[in-house]
C-alpha cells in the first residue's frame, strides 16, 4: 500500500500527504521514495501550479526511520544516497507549503524546512532530536535552519534537541504563520490557491531567484534578481498583467 498519497484540493494545488501513522510518518527508504517521485511529477506536470505538503491531522513527521537505522554501518547509510532523494524536493521549481500538525522533528523538521512557506497548528512542535540518538542532523538540520532562524536559535535546537512550539517558531522565522490545528490544511490549501491564480512564470523565477540569491554573494544574487526581473518583460502574462491593471479588469494569466 502506499504511503505517500496525492489529492488535488483544488484543479491546480496538488496535496502531498505522508500516511504512515503507525511509525508517526517515520520517513523510511520507501516513503523517501514516494516523496520524491511525486515532487517530481507535480513538479513537471504543467497542471499543477503549487504544492502543498502534509503529515496529516496528528504529527507531521516524527523523523527519519530509527527502525531502518539502528543497525546500519556508515556505508550503508553512504550507499543508501538518501540525498538524491531529498534533492527531488530541493529542486522543485513550483512553490511548496508545507502544513505542519503535530510533530515535525529531525527529518521531519528537515522536511518542513524543504518547503517554501510553512502553516504550522498551535500544537505543532519542531526539533532536531538527533543528538540524543548519538548522530546529528544529515538533510539540512545544520545548514537549512541556521539560514532560516540564525546561528544562536539554531545551535540551541541542535546542540540541545529540544523542541520549539509552534509560537516559537513563528517568533524565530521558522514558519510562516501559526492557525488553529484544524485550519491548517484548509489555509495551506487556500494560499495555495492564491499562488496558483498568480502568473505561474513570474512564481517560478521569484521562487528560484530567492533560494539560489541566498547562498550567493550579494552582488551575484542581485543581478540574478535583475536578470530574471527583465526576463520576465519577454512573458504575455507581464503584457496582460499591466494591460488589465490599465484597463481596470481581471488579468487572464496563461504561464506563456
Ligand atoms: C521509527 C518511530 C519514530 C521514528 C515514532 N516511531 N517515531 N519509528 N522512527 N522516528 C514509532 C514508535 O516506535 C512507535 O512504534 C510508534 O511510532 C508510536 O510512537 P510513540 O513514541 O509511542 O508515540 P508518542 O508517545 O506519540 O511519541 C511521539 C514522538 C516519539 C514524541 C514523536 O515517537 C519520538 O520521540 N520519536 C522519535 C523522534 C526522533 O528522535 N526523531 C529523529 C529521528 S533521527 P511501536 O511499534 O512501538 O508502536 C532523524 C535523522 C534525520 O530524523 C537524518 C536525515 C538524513
Amino acid at each position: 500500500m502506499s504511503e505517500v498519497l496525492v489529492e488535488y484540493p483544488l484543479p491546480e494545488v496538488g496535496l502531498i500527504r505522508i500516511h504512515r501513522p503507525e511509525a508517526r510518518n517515520a520517513l523510511n527508504q520507501a516513503v523517501r521514495e514516494q516523496l520524491a517521485a511525486h515532487f517530481t511529477t507535480l513538479g513537471n506536470d504543467p497542471q499543477v501550479r503549487c504544492l502543498v505538503l502534509t503529515g496529516g491531522e496528528k504529527f507531521f513527521v516524527a523523523g527519519a526511520d530509527i527502525r531502518a537505522m539502528a543497525e546500519a554501518g556508515a556505508i550503508d547509510i553512504l550507499l543508501r544516497q538518501s540525498h538524491r532523494l531529498w534533492q527531488a524536493l530541493a529542486a522543485c521549481p513550483k512553490p511548496v507549503i508545507a502544513a505542519v500538525n503535530g510533530y515535525a522533528w529531525g527529518g521531519g523538521c528537515e522536511l518542513a524546512m524543504h518547503a517554501d512557506i510553512i502553516v504550522a497548528g498551535e500544537s505543532a512542535s519542531f526539533s532536531q532530536p538527533e543528538v540524543k540518538l548519538g548522530i546529528m542532523p544529515g538533510a539540512g538540520g545544520t545548514q537549512r535552519l541556521t539560514r532560516a532562524v540564525g546561528k544562536f536559535q539554531a545551535m540551541k535546537m541542535v546542540l540541545t534537541g529540544q523542541p520549539v512550539s509552534a509560537r516559537e517558531a513563528l517568533a524565530m522565522g521558522l514558519a510562516s504563520e501559526v492557525v488553529a490545528d484544524a485550519q491548517v490544511l484548509p489555509r495551506a490549501v487556500e494560499l495555495a490557491g492564491q499562488i496558483a491564480a498568480l502568473p505561474p512564470l513570474a512564481v517560478m523565477q521569484i521562487k528560484e531567484v530567492l533560494l539560489a540569491g541566498q547562498d550567493a554573494p550579494l552582488e551575484t544574487a542581485l543581478l540574478l534578481e535583475r536578470k530574471a526581473f527583465q526576463l520576465l518583460f519577454a512573458s504575455q502574462d507581464q503584457k496582460e498583467g499591466m494591460q488589465a491593471f490599465l484597463d481596470k479588469r481581471k488579468p487572464v494569466f496563461k504561464g506563456r
